[in-house]
């Protein structure tokens, strides 16, 4: 199952993601938690990175491009992926394309979670993340039942350098400019599949799980 998931920032794309990898058992290629390892690990990827994301620009594409090709050529990608947040630009897709033909497999689904703009803000300024696991909660939508502490591994919660205000409106504006070319990219192809984003976290999920079937069962 090779799938992409798509959507503005704070759709849901890691909430989801989190709950498809272990459904489907595929990896899950973030290529925003690749940037961030790298900035934990301040690898010379982690330095370039940053500069980008702090700001809520997209880093280069050739960049970004060169790190999925690594990733997608790694042996736990051979039953399947799920990219979350890349592609985010036609050149981008484009890459893809070529990087996949390169090993004779294909797309299945590009699934575009659709939420209005103007909930994207609230939802990324109260995210709140594992530090230890990796899990996201959202204060008012999504709590954990100990306050600043993970549910799944009792780790620290802590809130992304990039979830503040102003970097929330950069973010948004960047990506609302790239994604209407991507989507009717994805369109043309015939593998985009429309979700709807703005229902409660397990509807999103039943949905995708209704829109995958049994695939890769
Ligand atoms: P990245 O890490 O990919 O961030 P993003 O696209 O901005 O997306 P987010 O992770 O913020 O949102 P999400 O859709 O995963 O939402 P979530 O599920 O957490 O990228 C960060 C940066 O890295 C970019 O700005 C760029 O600089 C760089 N980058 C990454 N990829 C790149 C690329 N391909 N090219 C160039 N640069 C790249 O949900 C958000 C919140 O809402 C959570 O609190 C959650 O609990 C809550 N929530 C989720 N679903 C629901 C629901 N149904 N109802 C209510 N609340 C919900
Ligand atoms: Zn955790």
């Amino acid at each position: 199952m090779n799938l992409v998931l798509m959507g503005l920032p704070g759709a849901g794309k890691g909430t989801q993601a989190e709950r498809l990898v272990e459904e489907y058992k595929v990896p899950h290629i973030s290529t925003g938690d690749m940037f961030r390892a790298a900035i934990k690990e301040e690898t010379e990827l982690g330095l370039e990175a940053k500069s980008f994301m702090d700001k809520g620009e997209l880093v280069p594409d050739e960049v970004t491009i060169g790190i999925v090709r690594e990733r997608l050529g790694k042996n736990d990608c051979e039953k399947g992926f799920l990219l979350d947040g890349f592609p985010r630009t036609v050149a981008q897709a484009e890459a893809l394309e070529n990087i996949l033909a390169d090993m004779n497999r294909k797309l299945d689904y590009v699934i575009n979670i659709k939420v209005d703009q103007d909930i994207l803000m609230e939802r990324l300024t109260g995210r709140r993340i594992c530090k230890n696991c990796g899990a996201t909660y959202h204060l008012v939508f999504n709590p954990p039942a100990k306050e600043g502490v993970c549910d799944k591994c009792g780790g620290e919660l802590y809130q992304r350098d990039d979830d503040n205000e102003e970097t929330v409106g950069n973010r948004l504006e960047v990506n609302l400019k790239q994604s209407q070319p991507l989507l009717d990219f994805y369109e043309k192809k015939g593998y985009l599949r429309d979700i709807d984003g703005q229902q409660d976290i397990n509807k999103v999920f039943a949905d995708i799980k209704e829109l995958l079937g049994g695939f890769g069962k």
